[in-house]
């Protein structure tokens, strides 16, 4: 196990941001940005040998703050929806940045995502990075202090660990939105990759992409994954809360409450046969086919067209501040947020007519 840095380039203000190289001894690799906590390759060899980035991303620094469309980043204080933007803790009312539609705050309108984080080091395996967000910033209230650690082992498990605190009673929410395709990022569209979400319910959104209040069965519609099945197979079928969103971006409801870290889902690429199990501690999953992606250059210069990358942002349920009925997030001054999420990759069988 290794871990290198190098230089990656320069916010406009001249903070260095640095690329942090996690490698096991199977030569598996994931690079992780100081900006924004950034996830922003994870190379892996397929069945055939060959090694691929399995995560859409961009080159240089202008590009992840110019471009981006949370490719990678580490998302928060809240990522996700908050309807009309504004939240109550107590008897005081938060008014937050409506950057979505000038309704909705939409995943804390970057304030995590597009920062200098600081890194250090803390074991040949991994790579940790800290925030502190002043208090008020984005409109959140307290000093909230974040630590995001990546770590890869040597049997290829990527683990996301956070830990945060505010000076304030607030609502935490990480994320890490990572847009994968595990045939590689610059080989097209993901709708055949198959996928597994072991969950049997969703929050079904209104027009504003808000959890209408409904918890519906994912049983008899488009979006049972419970078996594995591609993601093109029924992303266009019409059902009135794929038309609302586009094709699929809605949060599925893992289980009530944060637990053990427990295996939610499997998705495998149908070229390479890489596949990826996640695990979380969270209740929440948004499975989201990159339907708003819209053609823009990222690495190599590959456009990210519509639904090349997915992400399975693993988090509480969006929209949590206003309600009470689901899995609650608000954490007390100096209570400690605490979550992991994993994504361990391997291999399907090799091909035997390659
Ligand atoms: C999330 C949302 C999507 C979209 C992307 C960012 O996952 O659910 O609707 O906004 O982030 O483009």
């Amino acid at each position: 196990m290794s871990v290198t840095r190098e230089s990656f380039g320069f916010m406009p203000d001249g903070t260095e941001i640095y690329k942090y190289i996690l490698e096991n001894d199977a030569g598996t690799q994931v690079h992780v940005l100081t900006l924004g906590a950034t996830l922003q390759s994870i190379l892996f060899a397929d069945k055939n040998g060959e090694t691929k980035d399995l995560l859409l991303g961009f080159d240089t620094v202008e590009d992840y703050l110019t471009k981006s469309n949370y490719q990678g980043a580490t998302v928060g204080p809240y990522c996700n929806r908050i309807g009309g933007a504004a939240i109550d803790i107590g008897d005081k009312h938060y008014e937050l940045v409506a950057n979505e539609k000038g309704v909705n705050n939409l995943h804390s309108n970057g304030e995590f995502s597009y920062r200098p984080w600081k890194a250090i080091v803390p074991d040949a395996d991994r790579v940790e990075l800290s925030y502190v967000s002043p208090d008020g910033e984005g409109g959140f209230p307290g000093e909230t202090t974040v630590k995001v650690v990546f770590r890869l082992s040597q049997d290829n498990r990527l683990s996301i660990r956070y830990h945060g605190v505010s000076t304030r009673d607030t609502f935490l929410n990480f994320t890490n939105h990572a847009y994968f395709n595990l045939n590689g990022y610059a080989s097209g569209d993901i709708l055949g990759h198959t996928l597994r979400i072991d969950a049997d319910r969703f929050t079904p959104v209104d027009a504003h992409s808000i959890p209408n209040g409904e918890n519906m069965a994912v049983e008899g519609t488009p979006f049972d994954f419970r078996t594995a099945k591609k993601i093109g197979l029924e992303i266009d079928a019409d059902h009135e809360q794929l038309k609302m969103t586009g094709g699929y971006d809605h949060n599925y409801c893992l289980c009530d409450a944060p637990r053990a870290l427990t295996e939610i889902g499997e998705a495998e690429g149908d070229l390479t046969g890489i596949k990826m199990n996640i695990y979380t501690t969270l209740p929440g999953v948004q499975f989201y086919a990159g339907n708003f992606l819209s053609g823009k250059e990222g690495k190599g210069g590959v456009p990210m067209t519509k639904r090349t990358g997915f992400c399975l942002e693993t988090q509480f349920y969006p929209d949590t501040p206003h309600r009470p009925d689901f899995p609650s997030c608000l954490y007390k001054a100096g209570d400690a947020y605490e979550s992991e999420t994993v994504y361990a990759f391997s291999v399907s069988a090799k091909d035997e007519n390659a």
